[in-house]
């Protein structure tokens, strides 16, 4: 364990109120959620806090009625909030747009017209496939004033992906832009949307930002422009129920086709907006930066939600941070004034290899705050971000939490008192949460040990349940420890009482920071006319988290040859999108089964990254693990596939 790190004493004087509002919490979470829900605005009281009749399905502040997106605009625009810029938005090219308050307000409305014309109405769903441009934001807004559910499918994914999320959500509309600028290269979304709605069924209609000016093909009587169905007037924001979902999102699992993890209208915002307020406690004058895609939890919650919710002012950027220079980051830092920036450790290892002459090329002092997500963060990528970013005066807010956690779980407070930071450590858990850490048994472990982590109690922002799929939810995360949340992560508890995370504890990969089941790109692999079988792990890539490997056979009549991989990975491209094209695919007689058929990507892995194989007495077939070996070999002495 790293040396406890000495932050300046103004920041550890109010760590007293951290442990009675923790607490609190705990043990009267009635009278504390009643306390912390007041942040939102409510048309209609709720009757009861927390509802646990039905566990674990929780249900909180029951029978209040709200709307989100009167929560995050209607209460401003009469206030002195009015003009206050919501987003500042850059491109890749750098070109910039500002919105106010008001601004938002008024295209929010326009656009929640243009939604209620095409005929949506209350509990419909629409998929948002769309990438960091204001319009994505204003869509997640309008389809909330009018009670629609959106799910929003990151910009990165492709066809084949896109239209799974399509079909499991119902979605009638797809919103999306003609295209975007990922370094200088046009993604032709509308295209990937035209290729996804073919695979899905019961789309109607498509909505169209023009974006990036590409060329496109729009279908009579199915495409429309957002632009000519905008309609610039007042539309009042339905009542929903504080148990209405507000939106699903899609996030990877070991098996069977990714979680629509549903969240709610009110939990959900009184958590997101209370957890972001605990974590880095934004003041009216800051200037938030949430470096995270719209399109992952992170930017539903702390892009969109919460710092509107809250009445900040966000920066939106659309593009690569290391485009078209490493400086990029740095430069919009400068160029903002922004005050608190939360990013990943991914996104820091990307810049910190290009080294400290580009920071050092801007002035980042308007810095106050550091933040990351996403995984843990190695020491070498903290100290970097905290010195060299940071210059050491900036503490490093390292939220602990998930898609189905809707917000932070554990993070330093700097609102209730920020404790002495250890690089890798998220510290202590917010308000509401109880964290325990089991060994397989269900008895806890002790200080130091290594354990599942799990949520004993349950809090607000916790998803509703899995779309479709209420036998899902309980499965996954409350079975394993009945009626406790498993996290899915290992985690340490130091004897000083701090967590420690140490990663997954199943088989899902971390790819640049989020969840990618290895069953969705087998399954795309499976899919293929040459492949037969696919297995699929993960090699620790000291940037990118994971980097993809994949073990195939293929089907009888198809040979290896050198054009076979490349074309392989180019369809895989096309059909899952670019974060899911393996690294590497190889090609191999065999691939080793236990005797119930199940393949064994463990001993796989094990193989290829050269450590022991571990038990193999279940195998049926050893040979294959020679044949993986051999395969290793060849490609580590021709330095690649
Ligand atoms: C998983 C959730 C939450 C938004 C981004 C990813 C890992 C997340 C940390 C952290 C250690 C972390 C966990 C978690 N994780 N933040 N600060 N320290 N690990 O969302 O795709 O739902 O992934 O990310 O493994 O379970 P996600």
């Amino acid at each position: 364990m790293s040396e406890t790190l000495p932050m300046d004493e103004k920041y550890n004087a109010h760590m007293s109120k951290y442990f009675r509002e923790y607490e609190e919490s705990l043990k009267d979470p009635e009278k504390f959620w009643n306390e912390k829900t007041k942040i939102l605005d409510w048309f209609k009281p709720y009757e009861k806090v927390l509802d646990d009749s039905k566990k674990p399905f929780f249900r909180w502040f029951t029978n209040g009625k709200l709307n989100v997106s009167y929560n995050c605009l209607d209460r401003y625009i009469n206030n002195e909030k009015r003009n206050k810029v919501a987003f500042i938005w850059v491109s890749e090219k750098g070109q910039e747009k500002i919105v106010t308050y008001y601004g938002l307000y008024k295209r929010v409305n326009a656009f929640a017209k243009a939604l209620l014309n095409m005929g949506l109405k209350k509990g419909d769903k629409v998929t948002l496939y769309m990438p960091m441009i204001l319009e994505s934001p204003i869509a997640m807004l309008a389809c909330a004033r009018i009670g629609v559910v959106f799910t929003f499918v990151f910009s990165g994914f492709g066809a084949e992906a896109l239209a799974q999320r399509i079909n499991d959500s119902k979605s009638k509309i797809v919103i999306t832009a003609d295209g975007v600028y990922r370094k200088g290269n046009i993604v032709e979304l509308k295209k990937i949307v035209d290729d996804a709605v073919d695979l899905s069924e019961g789309v109607d209609s498509i909505i169209v930002v023009k974006n990036a000016g590409n060329r496109i093909n729009m279908e009579a009587d199915r495409d429309y422009y957002y632009d000519d169905i905008i309609e610039d007037t007042y539309v009042k924001p339905e009542e929903m129920d504080s148990n209405d979902p507000l939106f699903i999102l899609y996030t990877s699992g070991t098996t069977g086709k990714p979680k629509g993890i549903v969240h709610s209208s009110a939990g959900y915002s009184t958590w997101v907006s209370n957890t972001l307020k605990w974590a880095f406690n934004p003041q009216d004058s800051d200037r938030f930066w949430c470096a995270a895609d719209i399109g992952w939890i992170t930017g539903h919650s702390y892009i969109v939600f919460a710092p509107l919710m809250l009445g900040l002012t966000s920066i939106m950027y659309e593009g690569a941070i290391d485009y078209p220079k490493p400086d990029r980051m740095w430069q919009i830092i400068e160029r903002y004034g922004v005050n608190i920036l939360y990013t990943s450790p991914t996104a820091i290892r990307l810049l910190m290899k290009f080294g400290e002459k580009y920071p050092e090329l801007h002035d980042l002092s308007s810095l106050k705050t550091l933040g990351t997500v996403g995984e843990p963060i190695n020491p070498a990528a903290w100290q970097w971000f905290y010195h060299i970013i940071g210059k050491d005066r900036c503490p490093i807010i390292d939220t602990y939490w998930q898609t189905e956690t809707g917000g932070f779980t554990i993070s330093p407070s700097l609102d209730l008192g920020l404790p002495a930071l250890k690089p890798g450590s998220a510290t202590f858990p917010l308000p509401g949460i109880d964290p325990e850490i089991l060994d397989d048994e269900g008895n806890e472990v002790k200080p130091g040990e290594k354990g599942y982590i799990v949520l004993k109690k349950p809090w607000p922002g916790l998803m509703l349940t899995v779309n479709n799929d209420d036998k899902r939810y309980v499965d996954v995360y409350f079975s394993k420890y009945k009626n406790k949340y498993l996290m899915g992560d290992y985690a340490i508890r130091d004897p000083e009482g701090y967590y420690w995370l140490l990663g997954r504890a199943d088989e899902v990969l971390k790819i640049a920071g989020h969840r990618i089941g290895t069953i969705e790109i087998e399954d795309a692999l499976v899919s293929m006319k040459e492949i037969a079988e696919a297995a699929v792990f993960g090699k620790p890539d000291t940037v990118k988290g994971d980097a993809i490997i994949a073990f195939v056979t293929l089907k009888h009549g198809f040979e290896k040859n050198a054009g076979l991989i490349d074309s392989l990975k180019h369809r895989m491209r096309d059909n899952l999108g670019p974060i899911m094209v393996p690294e590497e695919i190889h090609i191999v007689d065999s691939l080793p089964k236990t005797r119930s058929g199940k393949i064994m990507r463990r001993v796989i892995k094990a193989v290829y990254l050269d450590h022991l194989p571990g038990d193999i007495s279940t195998l049926e077939n050893e040979a294959s693990v020679d044949e993986i070996k051999k395969a290793v070999e060849v490609i580590k002495r021709s330095g690649g596939d």
